[in-house]
């Protein structure tokens, strides 16, 4: 990506995304594959380490049906995708499978697009599957 605040709004903010990640905390830590842990948050939800790349619900983690079928037909965790999930994870399963039955186990909306960028931009910083 290119200079500049253009770039730097697409390309979201990493310590931003530090700070918001307090939104997630209470579900998800941040586990490498080490086992170092950069957030050591709650246990509700899955590991986020190395998110870029991985296909969706396939940790160790007891996913819901949706998010393991939406892996399977192909569902690869990137920016774009992440973000639209991340405001309305129930909402996102349901197009991606063109399956209004879709549901999610994650309750938790967060309401700002941009904040879900700035998080990306700081889950990224830690590594990815690519
Ligand atoms: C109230 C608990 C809770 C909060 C808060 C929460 N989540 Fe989740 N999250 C979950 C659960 C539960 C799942 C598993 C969803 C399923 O199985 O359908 C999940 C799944 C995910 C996934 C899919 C991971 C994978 O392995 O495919 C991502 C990405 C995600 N959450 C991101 C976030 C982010 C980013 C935040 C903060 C803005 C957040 N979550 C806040 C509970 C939560």
């Amino acid at each position: 990506m290119g200079q500049g605040c253009v770039a730097e709004g697409l390309s979201g903010n990493v310590a931003d995304g530090k700070k918001l990640f307090k939104k997630c905390k209470s579900c998800h830590s941040i586990i490498s594959d080490d086992g170092i842990a950069i957030e050591k948050g709650g246990k509700a939800g899955p590991n986020l380490w190395g998110l870029s790349g991985r296909v969706s619900g396939t940790t160790s983690y007891r996913y819901g049906s949706s998010i393991v079928k939406a892996g399977e037909a192909g569902l690869v965790w990137e920016k774009e995708d992440f973000v639209e999930y991340v405001v309305n994870p129930k909402a996102f399963l349901v197009a991606k499978l063109k399956d209004r039955s879709a549901r999610s186990k994650m309750s938790y909306k967060l309401k700002k697009a941009s904040d879900a960028i700035n998080i990306w931009a700081y889950l990224v910083s830690h590594g990815s599957n690519k």
